[in-house]
């Protein structure tokens, strides 16, 4: 057996690897560290709160003594970080909470991780600490990192305590950075599900500037599968890019959403561009598919398909989460857009 604290289990990609584990890792403890703001949600557990290889403690990652006594009650061995302020346009309008969860929180982690001996630190970042593309290239472990939004410099920065933490105290860690997600859970405030929520209820698909910035799209399952690699036979000290190898434009994805539910390209809609908005992402895995022999299960086409008829299947979890806070969520951020 093994003991891992994950962070940020009851989020999108958290709560994926969480399932994944509990379903694939028999012999694997899982202690979910989330404090359950609004992108965490226990819902996104459903069936596996109260399996036994589970224990959810609902805290804040940015409290030391909790972390130090939830490594020292479980025997923690290994810390996966997926606890993260993760939106983008949030960030524009908020960055202090950024810094907070983000860096401050990351920092708290090590320092317990370090305390406490842990065997691992994976830290799950994100493609965008490297900045943008033009239209020729791709992200390797080895380029520059050049963030431009508050959300990839909160990112980067924590990136640069990780390799900190092991290169000054020896912390044994990997660094993951992966590309767009897509995939069943996730809040609807990105791109993908707030489209499908959209197209299902006849509301306009509000298209930031003019919707030709590409994302590199990535199965969540297969961003699970490689993380868990990485924990397992990852070389220490080192970063390993994730990517679908899956390029789309947004008017691309978005086309393929409104063909699917069978709606009417008439509900795209172009408003006002995110300021700073990054052209393209784009993402060599060569790495992690040569040394980790990780590859993705699903095709863009397959995952797309899977991921809608998700969201179509699952409405009442869709319709719980857009009550309440999103609504003057999306009235804030789409106003003057
Ligand atoms: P998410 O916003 O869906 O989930 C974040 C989770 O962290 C939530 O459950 C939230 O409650 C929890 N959390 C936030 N602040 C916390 C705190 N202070 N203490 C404890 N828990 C806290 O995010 P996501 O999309 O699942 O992303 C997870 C991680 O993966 C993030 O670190 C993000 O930067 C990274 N990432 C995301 C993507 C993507 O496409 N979504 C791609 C690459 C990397
Ligand atoms: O690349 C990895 C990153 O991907 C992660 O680190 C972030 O946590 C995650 O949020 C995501 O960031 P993006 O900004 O790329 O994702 P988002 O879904 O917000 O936007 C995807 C694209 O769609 C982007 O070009 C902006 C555009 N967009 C987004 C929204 C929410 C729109 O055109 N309209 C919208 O309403």
């Amino acid at each position: 057996m093994s003991t891992i604290l994950v962070t940020g289990g009851a989020g999108f990609i958290g709560s994926n690897f969480v399932r994944m584990v509990l379903t694939e890792q028999t012999d694997c403890i899982v202690v979910n560290l989330d404090s359950l703001t609004y992108a965490g949600n226990l819902e996104n557990l459903e069936g596996f709160v109260d399996h036994p290889n589970h224990h959810f403690e609902k805290g804040d990652i940015c409290d030391g003594p909790l972390v130090e006594k939830i490594i020292d009650d479980y025997s923690v061995e290994a810390i996966v970080n997926f606890a993260a302020e993760s939106h983008v346009d949030r960030s524009i309008v908020d960055p202090g909470i950024f810094i907070q969860t983000n860096v401050a929180g990351t920092l708290t982690l090590l320092k317990a991780a370090l305390d406490k001996n842990i065997k691992r630190f994976i830290q799950v970042s994100t493609d965008e600490v490297y900045g943008s593309l033009g239209e020729q290239g791709m992200f390797t472990e080895n380029s520059r990192l050049s963030p431009n939004s508050p959300y990839s410099a909160s990112k980067a920065s924590a990136d640069h305590l990780v390799a900190a933490f092991g290169h000054t105290w020896g912390l044994d860690y990997n660094i993951t950075r992966c590309s767009n997600n897509y995939g069943q859970y996730q809040f609807p405030e990105k791109m993908i599900p707030l489209m499908i929520n959209n197209a299902r209820n006849g509301k306009a698909l509000p298209v930031y500037g003019d919707g030709l910035y590409v994302r590199d799209w990535l199965y969540v399952y297969d961003h699970c599968t490689a993380i868990w690699k990485v924990l397992r036979q990852g070389k220490r000290g080192h970063t390993y890019n994730i990517g679908g190898n899956n390029e789309k434009t947004n008017l691309e994805v978005i086309g393929l959403i409104l063909e699917k539910l069978g709606k009417s390209t008439d509900l795209i809609t172009f408003v006002k561009d995110r300021p700073g908005h990054d052209r393209r992402y784009a993402i060599d895995s060569t790495k992690a598919m040569t040394e980790l022999d990780w590859k993705p299960s699903v095709t863009f086409e397959e995952g797309i398909a899977i991921t809608i008829d998700w969201y179509m299947q699952n409405t009442e979890w869709l319709d719980h989460i857009v009550s309440g806070q999103y609504e003057k969520y999306y009235e804030s951020m789409y106003k003057d857009r």
